[in-house]
């Protein structure tokens, strides 16, 4: 049997489906160009993630990892002209780059960027008394656990959770002792399997980033 053409099955589904629009292009390039790593989400889990707000009925999303906002427009797209997103991060540039991406899509109405490392941008979003109806979860992975408590923290029974990269070519499974993201992955799928407050899967991907996946979970 010869291998299954993953990544062109991925382009099929993008052709077909018109997945990708000249915005969302532009801000995939816009970040290839400003020398950031092409570690946006691919273009259909980008609309699973806008599908997921739409089911949900969300209005108000997290973003913990905005990088050029590749993400954070197809979510902002998806909360509606009444809806907002927050998007956390920690680089300046990669914000600046994100903003003007989320303007030529026309959402910069509805997306805000925090710069910042998120714990500290987490606790300033509680201090001003934000509730979120959908929270993904997309940045350092070392502190995912952290993460996942803060969106529970910052959401509402009902309140969806989505992590990404939750198999990372399948370090996650057997993580080496010097691979502290696979580890904190691993451990985060722990936590959330034992959390009272969680109902989770975990789901597995291929296309055109690899072998990767990501958790949903809804806070009960
Ligand atoms: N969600 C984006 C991809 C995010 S990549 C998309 O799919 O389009 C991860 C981002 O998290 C990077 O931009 C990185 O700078 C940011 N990041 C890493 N550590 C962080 C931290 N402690 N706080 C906030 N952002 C962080
Ligand atoms: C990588 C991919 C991601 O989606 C991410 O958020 C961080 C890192 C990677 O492939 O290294
Ligand atoms: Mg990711």
């Amino acid at each position: 049997m010869t291998a299954p053409d993953w990544v062109s099955l991925d382009e099929l589904f993008d052709r077909v489906l018109h997945t990708e629009d000249d915005a969302l292009r532009a801000a995939r390039e816009a970040g290839a160009a400003a020398d950031m790593p092409a570690i946006e989400v691919s273009a259909q889990h980008a609309k699973l993630l806008a599908l997921l707000v739409k089911i949900a009925g969300a209005r108000r999303v997290l973003e913990i990892g905005t990088l050029a906002g590749y993400s954070t427009i197809a979510l902002a797209r998806a909360v509606g002209p009444n809806g907002a997103v927050v998007s956390l991060e920690h680089k300046p540039s990669h914000a600046e780059v994100a903003r003007r991406n989320l303007e030529h899509a026309g959402v910069d109405a509805q997306a805000e960027v925090l710069v910042g490392a998120a714990l500290d941008t987490l606790a300033q979003l509680q201090q001003r008394g934000e509730v979120f109806d959908l929270v993904f979860v997309d940045a350092d992975k070392e502190n995912n656990i952290a993460y996942v408590e803060w969106a529970i923290a910052l959401g509402r029974p009902g309140t969806v959770i989505v992590v990404d990269n939750i198999a990372r070519n399948g370090r996650v499974l057997d993580p080496k002792p010097a691979d502290q993201q696979a580890q904190a992955v691993h451990d985060m799928l722990v936590m959330m399997g034992a959390h009272p407050r969680l109902d989770t899967a975990a789901i597995q991907t291929v296309g055109t980033k690899g072998w990767d996946g990501f958790a949903v979970a809804v806070i009960a």
